[in-house]
């Protein structure tokens, strides 16, 4: 079976063509101009732009576990609604992903009903680095956390050793929930007795990010390891980061859209780990986009239960939902001249497949997967908790009216999605790393 995508804009992050691209039984066959495919099923692209499938580096699909919140299906159809094709799940499931068991568990699972690409980080405990190693590449990265969160609570008097050995003894890429457990623990007393989501910013301030960020560079260093920080979410840690090239790093949505001014609106719905910040880092991290200190967008989609989140500040968890929406939040910032198409297929295709060596992932060439979404910089439509496909069933996001939407997506060479619906039962396949 052929399809023929006729007279799109085609995108790379170093330049925009219009032409023809014919897809193979599952791969990109060609790119160029007037493709001639008698038998192909041909799709007018004129006026659309034909973009690789998103890759998001970092999302919280809760299987097993937690799937009253969260699991495959639901995940991976909210994903493939928003034109994201790949994702990199994290090991805070129960069981907690840290044993080549509960690897090969979350597999299984994902094996069945994902409609999407996947990969798993595995997390690491002090005493797992031979699983880890033995996992070979049916592990993505390495997930430490520096503070606690959500499913994970970490003793700092262990952390450098941590992650020396995690540097020095495997070449996994390291990444880092960049936050420091002492400092948090001490902040935590000071606002004991107050109860409002806006204490969340003030307990978890930009210096408690910033001095793990810096601990955890110091030590990527010394030790010679491969490090990547989780969601920036500081000015500092923006002008931190700047400095090191071979080290990289993601930013969150929610850090890019929100400022501490959301509280007032959303509560405890935007209560998050690391928190929202000031408008003086939310600028930063604009910055730090479009300068390319900032490798990668990823949502950390962490959808939780309105119900849990409904209760008083330190019972409500901490995290949000944002696969679904990440796309169309960065497309109608092009439209609004904040950032450029190039731009958004540096960070969120190419720049993932490169740092985590994804196999014929992530760019628009011939003989890659044809993961490909195809979207329309001209659609308005208003965000509403009423279309959510993720289980959770709201987003943060809700009542935002943004121009640019994904119209189809593909995941190798079949069309799964059509104007926000779902044609194809199609489940996805893990992504092969190496060239
Ligand atoms: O806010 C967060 N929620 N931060 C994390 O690191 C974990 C996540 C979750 O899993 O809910
Ligand atoms: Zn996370």
């Amino acid at each position: 079976m052929e399809t023929l995508l006729k007279n799109g804009h085609i995108v790379s992050s170093k330049e925009i063509i219009i032409g023809d691209l014919l897809i193979k039984e599952g791969k990109i066959d060609k790119i160029g101009d007037n493709i001639n495919a008698p038998g192909a099923e041909e799709i007018d692209c004129t006026n659309k732009y034909i973009l690789p499938g998103i890759i998001d580096a970092h999302v919280h699909f809760r299987s097993p576990g937690y799937e009253e919140e969260e699991d495959w299906e639901t995940g991976s159809s909210a994903a493939l609604a928003g034109g994201v094709t790949t994702v990199f799940d994290m090991p805070n499931t129960n069981p907690k992903t840290v044993t080549l068991k509960a690897l090969d568990q979350k597999k299984a699972l994902a094996k069945k009903k994902s409609h999407v690409n996947f990969r798993f980080f595995m997390g690491a405990t002090g005493d797992n680095i031979e699983e880890i190693n033995k996992a070979g590449d049916d592990v993505i990265g390495v997930k430490v956390y520096m503070g606690q969160t959500t499913g994970q609570t970490v003793k700092d008097d262990g952390m450098e050793k941590l992650l020396k050995n995690l540097f020095e003894q495997t070449n996994k890429v390291i990444a880092v929930h960049a936050e420091d457990e002492e400092m948090i623990e001490k902040r935590m007393e000071i606002y004991r007795d107050e109860n409002s989501p806006e204490i969340h910013s003030l307990i978890r301030n930009d210096a408690v990010a910033f001095t793990a960020t810096k601990k955890a560079v110091h030590l990527a260093k010394k030790y010679r390891g491969r490090l990547h920080i989780c969601h920036l979410s500081t000015k500092k840690e923006v002008e931190l980061l700047r400095k090191y090239k071979d080290i990289t790093c993601e930013v969150a949505p929610h850090h890019l859209f929100f400022t501490v001014a959301e509280y007032a609106k959303q509560g405890n719905f935007v209560k998050v780990n690391p928190p929202i910040r000031s408008q003086n880092d939310v600028d930063a991290l604009w910055e730090g986009l479009l300068d390319g200190t900032i490798n990668i967008i990823a949502t950390d989609h962490a959808p939780h239960l309105r119900k849990d989140k409904e209760t008083g500040y330190w019972q409500a968890p901490a995290g949000m939902p944002g696969v679904e929406f990440v796309l169309p939040l960065m497309l109608d910032s092009v439209n609004k001249g904040r950032i450029t198409l190039k731009d958004i297929i540096r960070l969120m295709c190419e720049g993932p497949a490169r740092i985590y060596g994804l196999h014929k992932k992530g760019f628009l060439k011939e003989g890659f997967d044809a993961d490909i979404v195809i979207i329309d910089m001209d659609i308005k439509r208003e965000i509403r908790n009423e279309d959510v496909v993720s289980k959770c069933g709201w987003t943060p996001y809700a009542g935002r009216i943004l121009q640019g939407w994904p119209v189809m997506t593909f995941v190798r060479g079949n069309l799964l999605v059509e104007n926000g619906k779902i044609v194809s039962g199609q489940t996805g396949a893990e992504v092969p790393i190496g060239t």
